[in-house]
């Protein structure tokens, strides 16, 4: 099939690459000249693991195109993904105005039938309003497909080659069976095609990620009270997580979630919720304590430094929102710099992939070091915020030696309670027992 992906961001680029991988011919647009040229020039512009295999290979069979000209790519395609941004406005709806300006942008373009595909995540009621933009200005024939993506950061190649499922919103016969026949090599083990209408699929999307937005939260809740109670969160959560209709993943507790889906996606259901009168009392909380756990670590370092932090050197492992991404978008790390350093503490950090991401939100307000170990030397304590492999098993008698004070706030329960006791640190970590020295 002949396939356009407007927007490269993200989303746009992994749907792109990867319809591209099953024989499609796609041309992916944007109207950044200077990312079009890098991609021209086979570079990536993201890090996403096992996409850069995909990417030259379809490039050099001639499969995946890159232009800013949206004429050009759109021309003989028949199917239109839009995979624009939709950020959030000031009060949390989300900014349609990328995808109903390239939609208007494709109306006054288009000769002949296509379906229009809203991959970015968008309120509901949204491929209505994207279908009124048509009418307004082609009269030629168009499907608009609610078609939401459940990609993760970090497996998204494989989310998008083996997904759980595809959720596809409309209500028309022919976009189903086109849907149906470009989504067939992707769900051959049996996986299933949903079909529902629009404004269920456009739904769907953030229920999906609210739902497990309130799931993390509640584990973080119940692991601030296992620390008041006594009891451990690991014991809880693998008691819990047992239970099939539970389930084990998306039960880790932590710093809070974050990230460029979460937060975003939380805070506009919950808006469209306000908009249609309906107090929805589990979503408010779940952002307000998410508000509160992302600093949860900080409060732990206060009460520790009884409120001095003042000069107090600390170093960071990890500072994007979650293992093998460069993503900082809704980072804990972020909000705990930003307390750290109102506190007057001096802050050296590493990351194996988004320093270099931080450092433009930071600049030298902090250090960066070239490897997890250079930063310790003569800290006050470690803070792990992020949960890189990398950091799962370090060299604790070198940690030790090169930390003042072997003090280690641990905000992803990385370490086993009985080896902190073993060296002889001192380890306070999310919903279980702090190891004193
Ligand atoms: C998410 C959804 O999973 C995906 O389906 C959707 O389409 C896009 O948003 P992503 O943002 O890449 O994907 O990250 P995800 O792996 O879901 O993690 C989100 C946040 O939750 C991270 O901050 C992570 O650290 C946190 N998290 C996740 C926890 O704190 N505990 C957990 O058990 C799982």
């Amino acid at each position: 099939m002949k396939i356009a992906v407007v927007g490269t961001g993200y989303v746009g680029l992994v749907t792109g690459t990867c319809l591209a991988e099953t024989g499609n011919t796609v041309t992916c647009v944007d109207i950044n000249e200077e990312k079009v040229k890098m991609m021209q020039a086979f570079k990536l512009p993201i890090y996403e693991p096992g996409l850069d295999l995909l990417f030259h290979r379809n490039i050099e069979q001639g499969r995946l195109k890159f232009t800013t000209n949206l004429a050009d790519a759109i021309s003989d395609a028949q199917i239109i993904y839009l995979a624009l941004p939709t950020p959030p406005d000031g009060d949390g709806a989300a900014d349609l105005s990328y995808v109903l300006g390239a939609a208007k942008d494709i109306a006054k373009l288009i000769k002949e039938y296509k379906v229009i595909v809203t991959k970015s995540t968008v309120p509901v009621g949204t491929a209505d309003k994207v279908i009124k933009v048509f009418k307004d200005n082609t009269s030629v024939e168009v499907d608009v497909v609610s078609n939401p993506e459940f990609l993760r950061e970090g497996v998204a190649v494989e989310d998008f080659m083996k997904p759980d499922r595809v959720v596809v919103g409309t209500e028309s016969v022919r976009a189903q069976k086109l849907m149906a026949e470009l989504y067939g090599p992707y769900v051959r083990q049996g996986n299933p095609i949903i079909f529902m209408d629009a404004r269920s699929s456009e739904l769907t999307k953030y229920a999906a990620n609210s739902f497990l937005a309130t799931k993390i939260t509640f584990m973080n809740e119940i692991a601030n009270l296992c620390e008041l109670v006594g009891a451990d969160v690991d014991a809880v959560r693998k008691g819990i997580g047992s239970d099939d209709r539970i389930g084990k993943r998306f039960l880790f507790p932590g710093v809070g979630y974050g990230g460029s889906c979460f937060p975003k996606d939380v805070q506009a259901l919950a808006h469209s919720a306000r908009e249609n009168k309906y107090d929805f009392k589990i979503l408010e909380s779940v952002m307000e304590v998410n508000d509160i756990q992302r600093k949860v670590l900080v409060e732990k370092m206060r009460k520790y430094y009884d409120g001095q932090l003042k000069g107090k050197k600390i170093a960071i492992w990890g500072l994007a929102f979650k293992p093998e991404t460069d993503d900082i978008r809704e980072a804990p790390a972020l909000y705990i710099i930003e307390e750290l350093l109102k506190d007057g503490a001096i802050i050296s950090a590493f990351d194996p992939e988004a320093m270099s991401n931080v450092k433009k939100v930071v600049g030298d307000k902090i250090h960066f070091g070239d490897n997890q170990y250079d930063i310790l030397k003569d800290a006050d304590a470690l803070v792990i915020v992020t949960e890189w492999s990398v950091f799962r098993t370090p060299d604790f008698d070198r940690v030790g030696t090169l930390l003042k004070s072997k003090v280690i706030f641990d905000g992803r329960n990385l370490y086993d309670l009985q080896k902190m006791i073993d060296c002889g640190y001192y380890y306070n970590s999310i919903g279980r027992k702090t190891i004193s020295i």
